[in-house]
């Protein structure tokens, strides 16, 4: 943890991190329940010995937590490398040349980029648009189908904004068309409740690191007669769809990530982590002008939100609450030496300036009621401090 010097003596910063959507920290049950793994349990859970046999039942209760987490069987989860693995397979696992794929405008770019990725191969495209709140119309997504539609993949929870999707329309669209659906449901396990068959969905990824198991480890729910072409060749590992000696400990995390996850529904946990959101969220409002919710008045997940903070830019301010002791992240990414604003943002009508002056702030199950005191102490007036500073402040946020 890093230190200060403060009148000759050292003191821990304290750090609080609300970057939740980018990485979630590993629970303590989490990675005791995978410390076996490491160690004792060692076998490769594909040898018919006592150590193979010890892990592959491991593999397979972890399986089959995961399935319950989706309401799904056990032989229809595909464990992956993660989210960006589970999103290539079900899009270079289903399309070919010639193949027409339904995405939006908003995905993670783990599907934006394999779909431009098809398109260069044969494949053709078409990316429906969101509305100021980021949402779908599952009507354009119904008006994009063409004959040689094979796919539609639209993301369940939003990553910047956490807005959720009409999926089980959309759904419902796809099995009318007789077409796949596929939906990216990596910022959705885990915070509100899944269930594939409701959703309608054939393919559906998830990650570890999203929702406390580790980074490194994700599946993906493959309905039951889904011919996917593999990507990876080798073994005859994962029923032949996804080849490669198993990640027992991540497989293991995952599956009692999942459990919890399952049980916290129950608890009451996501009640407290939206209290936390909203409070953080509305004090920041009542005390700021010039600053909104992106996103607002669309359901979104418990843990996310994302705010505009006009006249400012985002990386600064991240960078000026970094350097106080919180965590939280931009949209932006940096694409030949430019910050680019988010792709996210800019599809819901944002202008640019607002789009880089956005933050998003992402809570996790390890945050107490103090993360947020501590988060409101200091965001107010990190941004008052940016204003004064700032050039943009007597432009216009809508240039
Ligand atoms: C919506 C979404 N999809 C896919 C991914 C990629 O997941 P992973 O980091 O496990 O590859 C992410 C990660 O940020 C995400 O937020």
């Amino acid at each position: 943890m890093p230190s200060l010097l403060k009148r000759g003596k050292m003191v821990l910063m304290r750090r609080v991190y609300l970057d939740n959507n980018a990485t979630s920290p590993v629970l303590p049950e989490v990675f005791e329940a995978m410390r076996p793994y490491f160690a004792e349990h060692f076998g490769n859970a594909s040898s018919i010995h006592h150590h193979g046999q010890e892990t592959r039942a491991a593999v397979e209760r972890a399986r089959a937590s995961v399935a319950a987490l989706l309401g799904c069987r056990a032989s229809e989860i595909v464990f992956t490398s993660g989210g960006t693995e589970g999103d290539n397979l079900a899009l270079f696992g289903l399309l070919g040349s010639g193949d027409h794929l339904i995405t939006s405008a908003i995905e993670h770019h783990a599907v934006l980029n394999s779909s431009k990725h098809l398109q260069s191969r044969g494949c053709e495209a078409t990316y429906v648009p969101v509305d100021g709140h980021g949402l779908v119309d599952p009507d354009d997504v119904r008006r994009a189908l063409r004959p040689n539609t094979k796919l539609i993949t639209i993301m369940m929870a939003n990553n910047e904004t956490g807005v959720l999707q009409k999926v089980e329309e959309i759904g419902q669209i796809a099995a009318a068309a007789d077409v796949y659906f596929h939906t990216d449901a990596v910022q959705a396990a885990g915070k509100v409740p899944l269930d594939v068959k409701r959703i309608g969905c054939d393919l559906l990824s998830i990650s570890g690191h999203k929702m406390h198991a580790p980074q490194g480890v994700g599946a993906l729910y493959v309905r039951k007669g889904t011919r996917l072409e593999p990507m990876l060749y080798g073994g005859n590992h994962e029923r032949s769809r996804r080849a490669g000696t198993e990640n027992v400990a991540g497989i293991i995390g995952l599956g009692k990530a999942a459990e919890m996850a399952r049980q916290a529904f129950d608890g009451g946990d996501w009640k407290r982590i939206s209290t936390m959101r909203d409070r953080l969220q509305d004090k920041i409002l009542a005390e700021l002008e010039a600053t909104g919710v992106n996103g607002d008045g669309a359901p979104r997940v418990p843990n996310t939100t994302n705010l505009y903070f006009d006249f400012i830019e985002g990386e600064a301010l991240v960078i000026a609450l970094d350097l106080k002791g919180l965590a939280v992240s931009t949209g932006a990414a940096c694409s030949s030496g430019a910050i680019e604003p988010s792709h996210v943002l800019t599809a819901m009508g944002l202008p640019r300036a607002r789009a880089r002056a956005s933050l998003r702030f992402s809570l996790g199950k390890q945050n107490r009621p103090d993360d947020i005191e501590f988060a409101l102490d200091l965001v107010p007036q990190a941004v008052a401090r940016l204003r004064e500073l700032s050039p943009l402040r007597h432009a216009t946020a809508s240039k």
